[in-house]
C-alpha cells in the first residue's frame, strides 16, 4: 500500500514533466531517486530496466535546472530508447505500426514491469488489447491462438516476412506440424495449393469450421474444383459417395497421398470400401461388388487393372450407373451401336455388325454370327449383360451364371467346348454353337425363338 502511494505521488510529480511549476520534493534534494520514500517501488518489479534499476534515471530525464527537481525527456521516443538500443533490432520490410509511430512504451514500461520484457501486460493480453478481431465471434481457435502466443508466429517489432511473420507462412506451420512436413516429404503426389499457402484454406487464427477452414471442406473443394462443382449441379446420375457427410474428404486427403489423384487408398480398394455390401439407389438395390469379386474368380480386363474409373466416372454423369460411356439400361435394347459405346470403347465393334463372319468373333455357328443374332435387332437386341457378366464370373469369357429378367433370375447353363459352346438358358430351349462343324438347322434359335 505504501509503495503504491509513493508510485502515486511519484506519478503526480512526473505528470507535469514539462511544465516549467516544479512541483514534488523541495530543490536540491541531493539524494537517489530511488531512496525510500521517493521512486523505489520502480526497482521492486519483478522485472526491472537495467538503467532504472542502477539508478541512471539521468539517461531518460534530464533536470532541466539543476535541484530543480523539473524534468524533460532526454529525447524523444523511439530516439530515446535508441541510443541504448541497436537500431537494426527493430528494422524490416514491415515495420509494426506502433514502433513505426515511435511509441516503444505503448508496449513497454521504462521503469520495470511484472511480465517478461518489460511488457505492460502479459503478452497473451498485450496483442489482443489492440487485435480483439482475432479471436472474436470464431468458434474454433488455432491452438497458439487460443492461449494468446501470437509471438511464436510474429515478431512484436519488424520482419521481412509479410504480417510480421517470424518465417515465411507455410514453413512456419510446417515448423510445429510436423507430422504433415513428413508427409508431404515422403508423398508421391501433392495437392498444388498445398505446396504454396496453407492459408488458401486454413485461417491461421481461427475459423467457425472445424480445423480452422475457410468455409466447410466440400463448398471449400468446390470453390476452386468448378469443374467437378459443374458435374455435381448438372450430372443426370449422381454418386451418393458426394453426398455422403464427409464428402471430397471420403476419396482423396486434402494434402497429400502416394496413390495418385490424391486418394485416400487405391483407387479399387477405395470404391470397394463402401462396394462391400448392397447399397441403395433410389428404387434399385445395387450388389455387392467387393462380394461378388472374391467370390468370381476370374475378374474382367480392366478390373484386373485395378482401374474402376476405366468404366465409371467418380463424381457423377450423364449414363447409367456412372458409366463414362453409353451402355442399355436394360435386359432387350433396341439395336444401336451407339448404346454400346462402352465396350466398344475397349473391344472390337464389328463383332456385332456383320451376320457371317468367320473370324469376328469365336462367338458363331460355322460363319454365322450368335453376337450379330442376338444384340443386333432392331426390337428386342439382348444387351451384353444377358450372356455377360461385367466385372466378374466363374465362367470362361465371363459369361454370367443366371440374368435378372424382373423378377426372375434366368439360368445361363453356359458350356464351353474347344470349338463352340452350349447353353441351356431360361430364354429358350438348349443350343449349341460350333465353328468348325456348324451345328445343323432347326437347332439353331430362330427369329420366332428370339422375339416370342
Ligand atoms: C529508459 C528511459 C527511462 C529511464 C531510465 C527512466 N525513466 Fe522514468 N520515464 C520514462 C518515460 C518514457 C516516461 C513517460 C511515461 C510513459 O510513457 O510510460 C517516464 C515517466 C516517469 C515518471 C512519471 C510517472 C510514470 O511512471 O509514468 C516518473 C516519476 C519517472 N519516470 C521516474 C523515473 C525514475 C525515478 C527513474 C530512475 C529510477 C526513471 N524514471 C528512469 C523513461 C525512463
Ligand atoms: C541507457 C541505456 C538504455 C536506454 C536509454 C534504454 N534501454 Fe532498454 N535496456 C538497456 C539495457 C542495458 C538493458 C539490459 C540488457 C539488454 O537486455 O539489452 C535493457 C533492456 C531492455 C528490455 C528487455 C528487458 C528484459 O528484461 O527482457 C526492454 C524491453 C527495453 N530495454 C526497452 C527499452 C525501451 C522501450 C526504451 C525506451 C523507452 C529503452 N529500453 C531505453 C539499456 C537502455
Ligand atoms: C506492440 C508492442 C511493442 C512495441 C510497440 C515495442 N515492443 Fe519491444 N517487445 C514487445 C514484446 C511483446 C516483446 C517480447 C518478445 C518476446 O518475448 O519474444 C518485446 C521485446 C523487446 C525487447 C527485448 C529483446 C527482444 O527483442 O526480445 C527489447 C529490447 C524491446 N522489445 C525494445 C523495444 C523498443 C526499443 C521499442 C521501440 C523502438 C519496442 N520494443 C516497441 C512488444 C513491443
Ligand atoms: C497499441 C496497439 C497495438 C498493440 C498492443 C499491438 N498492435 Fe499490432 N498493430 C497495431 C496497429 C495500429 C497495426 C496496423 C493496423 C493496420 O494497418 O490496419 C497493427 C498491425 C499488426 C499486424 C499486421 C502487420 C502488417 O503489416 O501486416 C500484425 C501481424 C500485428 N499487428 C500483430 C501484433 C502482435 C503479435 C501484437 C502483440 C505482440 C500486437 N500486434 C500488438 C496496433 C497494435
Ligand atoms: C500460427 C501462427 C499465427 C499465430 C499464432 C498468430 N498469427 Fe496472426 N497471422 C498469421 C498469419 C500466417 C497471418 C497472415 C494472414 C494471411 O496471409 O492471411 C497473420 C496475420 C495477422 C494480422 C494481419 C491482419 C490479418 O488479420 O490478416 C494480425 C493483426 C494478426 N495476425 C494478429 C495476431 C494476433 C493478435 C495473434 C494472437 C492472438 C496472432 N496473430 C497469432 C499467423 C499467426
Ligand atoms: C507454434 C506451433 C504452431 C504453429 C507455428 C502452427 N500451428 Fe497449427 N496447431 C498448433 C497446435 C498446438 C494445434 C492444436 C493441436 C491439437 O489440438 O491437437 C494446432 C492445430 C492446427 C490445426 C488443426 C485444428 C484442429 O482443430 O485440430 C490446423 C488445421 C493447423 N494447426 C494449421 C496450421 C497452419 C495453417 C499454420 C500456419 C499458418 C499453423 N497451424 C502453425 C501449433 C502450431
Ligand atoms: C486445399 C486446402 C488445404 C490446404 C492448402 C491445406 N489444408 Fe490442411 N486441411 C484441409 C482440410 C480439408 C482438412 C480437414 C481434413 C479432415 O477433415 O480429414 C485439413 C486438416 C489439417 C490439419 C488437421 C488434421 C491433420 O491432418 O493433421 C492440419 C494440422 C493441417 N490441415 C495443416 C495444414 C498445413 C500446415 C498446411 C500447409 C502446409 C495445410 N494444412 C494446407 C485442407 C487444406
Ligand atoms: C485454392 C484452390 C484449391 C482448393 C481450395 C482445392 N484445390 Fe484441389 N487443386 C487445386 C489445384 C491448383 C490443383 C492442380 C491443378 C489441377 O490438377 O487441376 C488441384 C488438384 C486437385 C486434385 C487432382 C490431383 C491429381 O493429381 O490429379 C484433386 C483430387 C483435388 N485437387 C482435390 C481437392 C479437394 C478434395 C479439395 C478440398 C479439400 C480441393 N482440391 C481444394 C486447387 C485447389
Ligand atoms: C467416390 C470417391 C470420390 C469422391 C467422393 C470424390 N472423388 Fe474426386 N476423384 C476420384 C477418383 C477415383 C479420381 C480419379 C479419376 C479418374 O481416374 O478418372 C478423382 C479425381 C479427381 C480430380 C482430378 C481429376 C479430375 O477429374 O478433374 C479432382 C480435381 C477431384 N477428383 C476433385 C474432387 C472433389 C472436389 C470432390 C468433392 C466434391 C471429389 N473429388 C469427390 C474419386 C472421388
Ligand atoms: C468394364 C467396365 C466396368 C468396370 C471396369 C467396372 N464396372 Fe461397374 N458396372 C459396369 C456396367 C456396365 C454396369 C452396369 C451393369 C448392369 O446393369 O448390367 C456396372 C454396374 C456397377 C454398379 C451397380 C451394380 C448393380 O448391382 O447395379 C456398381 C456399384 C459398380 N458397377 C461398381 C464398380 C466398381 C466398384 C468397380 C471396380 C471394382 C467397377 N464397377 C468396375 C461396368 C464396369
Ligand atoms: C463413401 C462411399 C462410397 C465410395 C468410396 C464409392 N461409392 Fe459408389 N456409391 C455409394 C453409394 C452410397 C451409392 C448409392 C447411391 C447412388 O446411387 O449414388 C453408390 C453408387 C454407385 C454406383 C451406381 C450409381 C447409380 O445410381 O446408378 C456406381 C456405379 C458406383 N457407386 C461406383 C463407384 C466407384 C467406381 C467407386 C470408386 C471410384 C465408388 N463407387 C466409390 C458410395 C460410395
Ligand atoms: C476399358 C476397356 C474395356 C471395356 C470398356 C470393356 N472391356 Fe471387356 N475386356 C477388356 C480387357 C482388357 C479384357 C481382357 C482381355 C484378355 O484377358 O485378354 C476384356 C475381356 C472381355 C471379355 C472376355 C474376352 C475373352 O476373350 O476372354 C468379354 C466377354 C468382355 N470383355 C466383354 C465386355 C463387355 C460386355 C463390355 C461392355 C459392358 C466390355 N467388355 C467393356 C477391356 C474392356
Ligand atoms: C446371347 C449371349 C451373348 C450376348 C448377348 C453377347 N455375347 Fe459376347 N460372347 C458370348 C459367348 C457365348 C462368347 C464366347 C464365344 C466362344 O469363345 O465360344 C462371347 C464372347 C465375347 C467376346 C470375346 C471375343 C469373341 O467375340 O469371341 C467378347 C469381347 C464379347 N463376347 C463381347 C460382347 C459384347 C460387347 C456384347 C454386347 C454388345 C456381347 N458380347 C453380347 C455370348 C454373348
Amino acid at each position: 500500500m505504501t509503495s503504491f502511494l509513493v508510485a502515486l505521488v511519484g506519478a503526480l510529480s512526473m505528470a507535469t514533466t514539462g511544465n516549467d511549476d516544479a512541483r514534488g520534493p523541495q530543490g536540491k534534494y541531493a539524494g537517489n531517486c530511488t531512496d525510500a520514500g521517493c521512486h523505489a517501488e520502480y526497482t521492486k518489479r519483478a522485472v526491472v530496466h537495467e538503467p532504472a534499476g542502477a539508478g541512471s534515471c539521468d539517461a531518460c530525464h534530464e533536470e532541466k535546472n539543476p535541484g530543480s527537481h523539473d524534468f524533460s525527456m532526454a529525447s524523444a521516443e523511439p530516439d530515446l530508447c535508441l541510443d541504448c538500443h541497436d537500431e537494426e533490432d527493430f528494422e524490416g520490410e514491415v515495420v509494426h505500426r506502433p514502433l513505426a509511430d515511435g511509441k516503444c512504451t505503448v508496449c513497454h514500461d521504462p521503469h520495470g514491469s511484472p511480465n517478461k520484457s518489460l511488457v505492460k501486460m502479459p503478452v497473451e493480453e498485450l496483442c489482443l488489447s489492440c487485435h480483439k478481431e482475432i479471436a472474436e465471434g470464431k468458434n474454433f481457435l488455432h491452438g497458439p491462438v487460443a492461449v494468446g502466443a501470437c509471438i511464436v508466429c510474429h515478431d512484436a517489432h519488424a520482419s521481412d516476412h509479410p504480417a510480421l511473420l517470424t518465417a515465411a507462412n507455410r514453413e512456419l506451420c510446417l515448423t510445429c506440424h510436423t507430422a504433415l512436413a513428413t508427409k508431404l516429404t515422403t508423398s508421391a503426389h501433392k495437392h498444388a495449393p498445398v505446396l504454396e499457402a496453407c492459408d488458401s484454406c486454413h485461417d491461421p487464427h481461427g475459423a467457425n469450421n472445424r480445423f480452422n477452414l475457410h468455409s466447410a471442406p466440400t463448398e471449400l473443394c468446390l470453390d476452386c474444383h468448378d469443374d467437378i462443382a459443374e458435374i455435381m449441379d448438372e450430372a443426370e446420375v449422381q454418386h451418393g459417395a458426394l453426398s455422403t457427410k464427409r464428402s471430397c474428404l471420403s476419396c482423396h486427403d486434402p494434402h497429400a497421398s502416394n496413390p495418385e489423384h490424391l486418394l485416400t487408398q487405391q483407387p479399387m480398394e477405395l470404391c470397394l470400401s463402401c462396394h462391400n455390401q448392397e447399397l441403395k439407389s433410389g428404387e434399385d438395390t445395387l450388389g455387392n461388388i467387393d462380394g461378388m469379386l472374391s467370390s468370381n474368380p476370374s475378374h474382367h480386363g480392366p478390373i484386373q487393372e485395378k482401374d474402376c474409373s476405366a468404366c465409371h466416372q467418380p463424381h457423377g454423369g450423364d449414363h447409367f450407373r456412372l458409366l463414362v460411356e453409353d451402355y442399355p439400361k436394360k435386359f432387350y435394347a433396341p439395336f444401336d451401336l451407339k448404346s454400346y459405346s462402352l465396350c466398344f470403347s475397349c473391344h472390337e465393334a464389328d463383332m456385332v455388325r456383320d451376320a457371317q463372319t468367320d473370324k469376328l468373333t469365336n462367338f458363331r455357328n460355322g460363319d454365322q454370327n450368335l453376337h450379330y443374332l442376338h444384340v443386333n435387332r432392331k426390337v428386342k437386341g439382348r444387351s451384353c449383360r444377358s450372356c455377360h457378366a461385367t466385372h466378374a464370373s466363374s465362367h470362361p469369357k465371363h459369361i454370367t451364371d443366371s440374368v435378372p429378367f424382373g423378377q426372375w433370375q434366368l439360368p445361363v447353363g453356359f458350356r464351353k467346348t474347344a470349338t463352340g459352346g452350349s447353353c441351356s438358358p431360361g430364354c429358350h430351349r438348349p443350343y449349341r454353337y460350333d465353328r468348325d462343324k456348324p451345328v445343323v438347322n432347326g437347332v439353331q434359335p430362330t427369329d420366332a425363338d428370339l422375339d416370342p
